[in-house]
């Protein structure tokens, strides 16, 4: 009996494999290193001492997950595999429909098929669009900005009406809020292929001097600082937030919010991260950037009150974690 992750070599699903492994549970990796590396799966097994099967797989790819569930006995999905940048799904709406919303499509038809039927989904805390007021709890209203925020709003769709047709699904629907940091050991973090779009991997670059200087889009919006602020979560404490869903699951349809419940602005998290590491971080006030919202945390009390589940890393272990995995995968590029 194995849980099968798909995007398992990415950023949050590498760090997630990790906890599995350490739990003592059965994994089986799908990914296409769409945006990640082969390397990955070493280290995974490197840092737990475990093996595992792995698939270059494409989720778009019926016949390919067909031959993952008809050579193993899967119990659980957890599905990360999708696209992510926002600015990306603007400018290639239908390579982002394509990918998240098909390749979700054919997941869930083969998981049918097969007749397994538990699923914890990576949603998003995009779903919550422009927040009118923080915290932003699992009941409060939807809205999207962009075609990757509609990909996972019709994925939670998709998920739910499946389990109102069909009473032996169980899906849990996790939507993530900002997730930095990086595993201890420095040797598995965000890696991405290509450039970065989010702050903390910028905020790298621009520390290890790979870019001039980050640019802090905006600094007019209506906080204490003029910076917006976001909920940052370690991605450790995340990998263990889909412990806690997988033993908690139920029949039907859930969704939880995977925040710290606490709110960084951009200043402070440029502070927290020169303070933390003793580093330099150029910077300079820029433009806003279209579609960002001043204030977005979470209220993640519904998951502590019901997986038992509670964010523990703060944000010095972020950044520390962060610089650490940096400093070592840059050193490793110059090599
Ligand atoms: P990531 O890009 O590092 O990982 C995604 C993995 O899926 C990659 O290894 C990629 O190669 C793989 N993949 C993509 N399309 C695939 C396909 N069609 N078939 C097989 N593999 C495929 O991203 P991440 O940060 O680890 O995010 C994981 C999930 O969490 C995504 O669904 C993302 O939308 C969601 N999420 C991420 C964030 C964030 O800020 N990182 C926030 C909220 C939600
Ligand atoms: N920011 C800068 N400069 C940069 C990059 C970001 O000032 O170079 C600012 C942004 O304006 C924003 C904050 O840093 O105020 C965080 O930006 P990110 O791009 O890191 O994160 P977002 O909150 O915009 O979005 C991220 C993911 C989304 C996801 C969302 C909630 O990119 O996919 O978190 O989980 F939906």
């Amino acid at each position: 009996m194995s849980i099968l992750i798909t995007g398992g070599a990415g950023y949050i699903g590498s760090h997630t494999c990790v906890e599995l492994l350490n739990d003592g549970r059965e994994i089986i990796i799908a990914d296409n290193f769409s945006n990640s590396k082969p390397k990955v799966l070493e280290t995974i097994k490197e840092l737990t001492g475990r093996s595992f099967r792995f698939y270059e797989a494409d989720i778009c790819d019926k016949s390919a997950l067909e031959r993952i569930f008809s050579e193993n006995e899967i119990t659980e999905v957890i599905h990360f595999a999708g696209y992510k940048a926002v600015a990306e799904s603007v400018k290639f709406p239908l390579k982002y429909y394509h990918n998240n919303v098909c390749g979700s499509l054919v997941l869930l038809e083969v998981m049918n098929a097969f007749n397994c039927k538990n699923l914890v989904f990576s949603s998003s805390a995009t779903v919550y669009g422009m927040p009118e007021n923080v915290p932003v709890s699992e009941d409060s209203s939807l809205f999207t900005l962009n075609p990757y925020g509609q990909t996972k709003l019709m994925i939670e769709n998709i998920c739910r009406d499946l389990c109102d047709s069909d009473g032996d699904w169980s899906v849990t629907l996790l939507r993530y809020f900002n997730p930095v940091g990086a595993h201890e050991s420095g040797r598995l973090g965000e890696d991405p292929n290509g450039i970065p779009n989010n702050l903390m991997p910028i905020i790298l670059q621009a520390a290890k001097g790979k870019i001039p200087e980050l640019n802090v889009f905006g600094n007019d919006y209506s906080t204490p600082d003029g910076t917006c602020i976001r909920d940052y979560i370690h991605v450790v404490d995340l990998a263990k937030g889909h412990i806690a869903a997988l033993s908690a699951m139920k029949k039907g349809a859930e969704v939880y919010n995977l925040g710290t419940g606490k709110g960084y602005s951009v200043l402070e998290i440029i502070e927290a991260f020169k303070r933390t590491n003793s580093v330099e971080l150029p910077y300079k006030i820029a433009p806003r950037r279209p579609g960002d919202a001043a204030r977005c945390w979470s209220l993640p009390s519904k998951a502590e009150r019901e997986l038992g589940w509670k964010a523990e890393l703060g944000i010095e272990r972020m950044c520390a974690d962060s610089w650490r995995f940096a400093e070592l995968k840059m050193s490793d590029a110059d090599s």
